[in-house]
């Protein structure tokens, strides 16, 4: 399928950001992991589709449990740096697959368990990608979504500090929305609970590609933003450093 303007954006900054992006110390959190492993309840015989994988450090962290585990991401230098982390951990239960994730290229009912972390704010239509989760995940079998969340009242700013950030983002969900798809796709069962990803501002930006010029009004938007919270991120020093926290949503449920 011919690429979008969109999904060239991802993959022109997804090819830059696949090896800091996997080496900072936020990614693979195991409170953060094993967080999103308790909730989705995943077991031996689990067969788990891990939606726009990127790096593999979730799909990974699930291998350790699950019989078997698909990672699909668009971007292939993603795919290669999981395959390299797979390799790393020792791992043999994993199959990657670079590819667009609309549609998923699964059949109906072919997972288990289906899994996505820090990836619906990239997406332009995130429900019509939670359908197809939804649509390869068996009867009976689970669905977790982790990604950023904020108030209506701090997402507008905070997407416009993003995209200078990340030119690929596209829009913050408040919970509120991520609990109308859920209601929409008649997910049964539904759990949140709420985590803060923290950072610092100077290795998030060294992990960062925005445009040229952009880096400044990035730390400016935070400087100023100290002790004011507009971005809903908690921006605050530490000595010298800025540092914040993104509010991550985690929601796990059921399919009839
Ligand atoms: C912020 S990274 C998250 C990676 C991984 N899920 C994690 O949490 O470690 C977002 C990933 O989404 C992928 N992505 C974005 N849009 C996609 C699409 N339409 N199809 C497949 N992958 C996509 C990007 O290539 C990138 O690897």
């Amino acid at each position: 399928m011919k690429k979008t303007n969109h999904d060239q954006a991802i993959v022109e900054q997804f090819s830059r950001q696949a090896v800091p992006f996997s080496r900072q110390p936020a990614h693979s959190q195991e409170a953060f992991l094993n967080l999103m492993l308790e909730m989705s309840g995943v077991g031996p015989e689990d067969h788990v589709l891990d939606v726009a994988c990127g790096p593999g450090l979730v799909a990974c962290a699930f291998a350790g449990r699950a019989r078997h585990v698909t990672g699909i991401d668009l971007t292939p230098g993603m795919i290669e740096r999981a395959r390299q982390i797979q390799q790393e951990q020792k791992l043999t239960n994993l199959t990657w697959q670079t590819g667009n994730v609309l549609p998923l290229p699964f059949r109906d009912e072919e997972f288990s368990l289906v899994i996505t972390r820090h990836t619906f704010h990239h997406f332009l239509d995130p429900l019509a990608v939670f359908r197809e989760m939804v649509r390869v995940c068996a009867r009976g079998g689970r669905l977790l979504v982790a990604d950023t969340t904020l108030a209506p009242e701090k997402r507008d700013f905070c997407d416009v500090e993003e995209k200078l950030r990340d030119p690929s983002h596209t829009r913050t969900l408040t919970p509120a929305e991520f609990l109308e798809m859920t209601a929409e796709l008649q997910v049964q069962e539904v759990r949140t609970e709420f985590f803060k990803s923290e950072r610092n501002l100077d290795a998030h930006l060294q992990a960062s590609f925005p445009n040229p010029g952009d880096e400044e009004k990035i730390r400016k938007i935070f400087r100023e933003d100290i002790g004011k919270d507009a971005l809903g991120l908690g921006a605050h020093l530490k000595g010298e450093e800025i540092y914040f926290a993104y509010p991550v949503i985690i929601l796990a449920g059921k399919k009839p």
